[in-house]
């Protein structure tokens, strides 16, 4: 009898705090770990690494192309885009145009380029997540870029769950909604928060985990707020 095939998955931003988190969760587990990210990540077993660009189609078409030389006819379990950033600033602010212009960038170009990755390398069942932010849901005067930018992942992954949307059959593409993860710079930059409202990123990669292999999987096109409370964390779809 052969032996089993490894389960794969692509984390898309894998070397950030979420990012490495998932990678080395998922090879906790035994799975084979691609990295996608602007450098390495030498816990992953490969890397595609992300040429930054200020034309998307070049960027897309060179990360599709390296995964594509990477991958050749092998689909994949799961895709997780947890890529991203942060930026505040209202529309008044001086810094708007730059502010917004990366979190284009590092949230839109990075989901719809895994969105797509999902359509050709996904396997039948698989899991797609992107990275969303509970404050998309409503408006947000003080962070505009962020705040459509976020809003721009989240209406991505309500259209990938309608019909025709291109994603292969019983897959699911849902969205995690963070208010605050607890990470070393948050930690930094936060000192005196109350980190029990904080969601911990090993809640995060379980839960990815849990998705991947069918347990407690939402809806796809589910938007999955991730709330902390006393160290507590619940994740519920903001529309039921
Ligand atoms: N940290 C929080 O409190 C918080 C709150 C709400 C939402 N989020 C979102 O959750 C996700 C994970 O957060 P985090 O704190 O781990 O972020 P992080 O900043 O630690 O990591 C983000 C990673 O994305 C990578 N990245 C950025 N642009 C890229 C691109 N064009 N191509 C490839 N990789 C790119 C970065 O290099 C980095 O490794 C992000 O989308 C973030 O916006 C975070």
């Amino acid at each position: 009898m052969a032996a089993a095939e490894a389960q794969r998955v692509f984390v898309y931003g894998g070397k950030g705090a979420l990012g490495s988190k998932c990678v080395d969760y998922f090879k906790s587990k035994g799975w084979w770990v691609a990295c996608v990210d602007i450098v390495s990540n030498e816990n992953a077993d490969a890397n595609v690494l992300v040429q930054l660009s200020e034309s998307f189609t070049d960027q897309a078409e060179q990360v599709t192309a390296d995964v594509s030389r990477l991958l050749g006819d092998t689909k994949v379990d799961a895709i997780l885009c947890v890529a991203g950033g942060w930026a505040g600033g209202s529309a008044g602010d001086k810094a708007l145009y730059k502010s917004t212009d990366l979190m284009w960038k590092q949230s839109v170009w990075t989901s719809v380029i895994s969105a797509h990755l999902a359509t050709k390398y996904l396997k039948g069942g698989g899991l797609l997540t992107l990275p969303g932010a509970k404050a998309s849901l409503t408006a947000t005067p003080g962070m505009v870029g962020y705040g459509m930018a976020k809003a721009a992942v989240h209406q991505l992954c309500q259209s990938l769950a309608g019909d025709d949307s291109g994603m292969p059959p019983g897959t699911a593409a849902i969205a995690i909604l963070p208010v605050t993860l607890d990470t070393p710079m948050n930690r930094k930059w936060m000192p005196d928060a109350d980190f029990g409202s904080w969601t911990p990123l090993d809640y995060v990669a379980e839960t990815f985990y849990n998705w991947a292999t069918g347990v407690g999987r939402p809806a796809s096109g589910s938007l999955m707020q991730l709330v902390t409370t006393g160290g507590k964390t619940v994740a519920t779809p903001a529309f039921q």
